[in-house]
């Protein structure tokens, strides 16, 4: 991610941190069937409303949450200060359907912000622009003008509060925005008043669809104002700015769903480690229940993996990207500088490894968290490990870390692998097969 020419200075955290903590949070915890059960159950505004009113998570601890996720190894975090039922965590003036003015009679969001900032954890806010209460958002600034004035008033004040009295922001999680687009939103305005407010925060990528409206043929713009971009429960690479892909601990729904299945370990350290590799961030969600208690299924396998972070961090904090070599069987690949960490997914007990494609030559080969230095020796195209042992050294993911001699270089292999590049190389390949599939005929 360093490659990234023109990072800010005041932005290196984001890729240094890598992992993060999504907090999908309101009443909707209470009914237990994800956050947006309002609208696909089509419940009845009225009574969703008298539920949201009653909701009271006495269980709820700040300063509970904000300790796991520093166990979990996360360097930050992004809670919903409002979802798209529009109800607020906090003390918002414009509105009375908040934490603060119904039962709990608590400003979530400043329990949140204090109790993860004092953790040491940077603070992220998720805002959703549409809110379900509103029809004006639907409507439009041409349907209904004046209630799209208003309804804009509503959300430059929500996020004048939500930036000036809660301290330093790091981070602004924007979602929701369909089928405004942005010139509707004035996103472009509104981003530069939020870097007044909070000159060093890193603002998202969901500031409205590109300035064609709905209907209209697309120009191919969507999704590109913003400083960087948020694949969801997908992993794609951005090439031009920074990427955080989001995804849920669970399957499906992003907040607390009652007997949903929780994400293996092994499953939540892949996708981490994917991120890494391919050079971006990954915001993991948790969805606390109704009382404010992360899933307990959810809290044990999030503490696995921050349980590795401890032994293995230095193969994902901070890291540039991987995948130098066709390293798919093994596992995945992440660099830093001189660095190749091999972070093996697969242990087979073999006692010699081949990383193939590998130009630059290996001074060095250690597994993180043991004292175990593997010998190193070259074949051709390949640097071959041997001396690893056979029951496998760590309870996730082993971690062989290789200082180089220099920055890591492949070979056209590494570089093109099956698909790609010149043809002929594949051609010479199959050559040396000879034709002995034919023999039968
Ligand atoms: C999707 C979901 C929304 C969730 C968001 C997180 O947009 O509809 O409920 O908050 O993803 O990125």
């Amino acid at each position: 991610m360093y490659q990234l020419p023109g990072i800010p200075d005041k932005w290196k955290w984001f890729p240094e941190a890598r992992y993060g903590l999504f907090l999908h949070w309101g009443p909707y915890a209470a009914l237990g069937r994800g956050e947006q059960i309002l609208f696909r159950e089509h419940m009845d505004p009225a009574a969703y409303e008298e539920a949201a009113c009653k909701w009271n998570p006495k269980r709820f601890d700040a300063k509970k949450w904000a300790k796991l996720a520093k166990s979990f190894g996360m360097k930050y975090a992004c809670l919903t200060t409002r979802h798209h039922d529009g109800y607020c965590l906090w003390d918002s003036r414009y509105t009375d359907y908040t934490s603060m003015r119904q039962a709990p009679k608590r400003d979530f969001v400043r329990e949140y912000a204090d109790a993860f900032r004092t953790e040491g954890l940077k603070i992220g806010l998720y805002y959703s622009w549409l809110d379900w209460r509103v029809p004006a958002y639907f409507d439009g600034p041409d349907k209904d003008p004046d209630g799209w004035a208003e309804m804009k008033k509503y959300i430059y004040g929500q996020l004048e509060e939500l930036l000036t009295g809660y301290g330093k922001i790091d981070y602004f999680f924007f979602d929701g925005a369909w089928p405004r687009n942005r010139d509707e939103l004035e996103s472009e305005a509104i981003l530069r008043q939020m870097r007044i407010w909070q000159p060093d925060i890193l603002v998202n990528n969901r500031l409205g669809i590109s300035t064609h409206k709905v209907g209209e043929e697309d120009p191919g713009s969507d999704w590109d104002l913003g400083d960087f971009g948020t694949p969801e429960r997908e992993i794609h690479a951005e090439r031009t700015r920074l990427w955080e892909s989001c995804d849920v601990t669970t399957q499906r729904f992003w907040g607390y769903s009652a007997g949903e299945d929780a994400k293996t370990s092994k499953q939540l350290l892949d996708i981490l480690c994917e991120c890494a590799e391919k050079g971006g961030n990954l915001l993991m969600n948790i969805g606390p229940d109704g009382d404010g208690e992360f899933p307990p299924q959810v809290v044990a396998n999030l503490s696995a993996v921050g349980d590795w972070l401890t032994r293995n961090g230095e193969a994902v904090y901070g890291t540039d990207n991987g995948d130098f070599t066709e390293f798919s069987t093994h596992g995945r690949e992440t660099s830093r500088g001189n660095t190749l960490y091999l972070i093996i997914k697969f242990w087979d007990g073999n006692p010699e490894l081949r990383v193939n494609d590998l130009l630059t030559d290996v001074k060095e080969a250690v597994i993180l968290g043991t004292d175990i230095s593997l010998s190193v020796r070259r074949e051709d195209h390949a640097v071959i490990l041997s001396g690893l042992p056979k029951e496998k050294p760590e309870a996730l993911f082993p971690v062989i870390r290789l200082t180089c001699d220099g920055p890591i270089r492949t070979n056209e292999w590494g570089v093109s692998r099956n698909w790609q590049g010149d043809p002929d190389r594949l051609a010479r390949w199959a050559e040396k097969r000879g034709n002995s599939v034919w023999v039968r005929k």
